[in-house]
């Protein structure tokens, strides 16, 4: 079942994917005044929702620029049509469709398309992960001081995002650099394929997460939340890492997301 499931996931992210490259993200709306949503987004995602819908009618969908459908089903596609817009819509090259597949709750499918490039990163449990069709692992770096790391902002500028400037800084001092290119599920790819050794962020959604711990954790790599407690994909913060510096990394994630909840802060 897997593997067709994840033929049905590559044939929605492709399409998908395509139609963002052949387009010009010229009719830009506002969420926020940071938070863009183009038309791109919403046709990228009727894109994979018609494909999902014929193939797997059966299936709840989440996805993230439409209400959810039957999200309590055995089997739902969490789908992020679009992951880094901000950085689509200014020709940043890092952006991508993120497709996961939960059952019972639980991601068991991943896949990311980056682009511009066009790399096709995809796991299922148990099987491992692969770039364009190749074998990926973490990196074994096992110390701080020899990392490179990657973050994100989110586009509230609030509390936890304030913290999290001080984590860069803190990062920063003590590593190879922290880098922030601005597509989770990308970033969690290059987590899994030991271009960066670890990647934290906070007020994400089960959209930017879902596929990228799937890649992960296949890869040989851990996720958890700041506190290092179990990550589901409806907690907000994360940390992901290479494994052998989790720990070190949730030594310092941790104080940071225990003094926002003293503060009624939890995401
Ligand atoms: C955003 C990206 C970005 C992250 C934001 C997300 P979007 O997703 O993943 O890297 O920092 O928190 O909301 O809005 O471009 O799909
Ligand atoms: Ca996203
Ligand atoms: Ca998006």
């Amino acid at each position: 079942m897997l593997p067709d499931l994840l033929k049905i996931a590559e044939l929605a992210a492709q399409s998908a994917a395509k139609h963002i490259l052949n387009n010009d993200p010229s009719t830009v709306r506002e969420k926020g005044p940071t938070d863009l949503v183009t038309e791109i987004d919403t046709k990228s995602e009727d894109i994979i929702c018609e494909i999902f819908e014929k193939e797997t009618p059966e299936f709840g969908i989440l996805a993230e620029e439409r209400p959810g459908i039957n999200i309590d089903a055995e089997w739902v596609w969490v789908i992020d049509p679009l992951d880094g817009t901000t950085n689509f819509v200014h020709g940043y090259p890092s952006f991508g469709v993120s497709i996961a597949c939960l059952n019972n709750g639980y991601p068991i499918l991943g896949i990311v398309v980056e682009l511009p490039v066009g790399n096709v990163y995809s796991a299922t449990v148990g099987n491992g992960a692969f770039c364009n069709g190749n074998p990926i692992g973490v990196s074994k770096t096992n110390t701080i001081e020899n990392g490179l790391f990657v973050t994100g902002f989110g586009y509230e500028h609030d509390e936890a995002w304030e913290a999290n400037m001080n984590l860069f800084k803190q990062f920063t001092d003590q590593s190879q650099g922290v880098r922030r290119l601005g597509a989770a599920s990308v970033d969690l790819c290059h987590v899994a394929s030991g271009k960066v050794d670890g990647f934290w962020e906070f007020d994400l959604h089960p959209w930017d997460t879902a596929a990228g711990i799937v890649i992960v954790k296949e890869a040989g790599g851990t996720v958890s939340q700041m506190d290092g407690s179990p990550f589901s994909i409806f907690n907000r913060n994360i940390v992901a890492s290479n494994k052998a510096l989790h720990n070190k990394m949730t030594g310092q994630t941790r104080p940071v997301i225990e003094k926002l909840r003293l503060n009624g802060i939890d995401i």
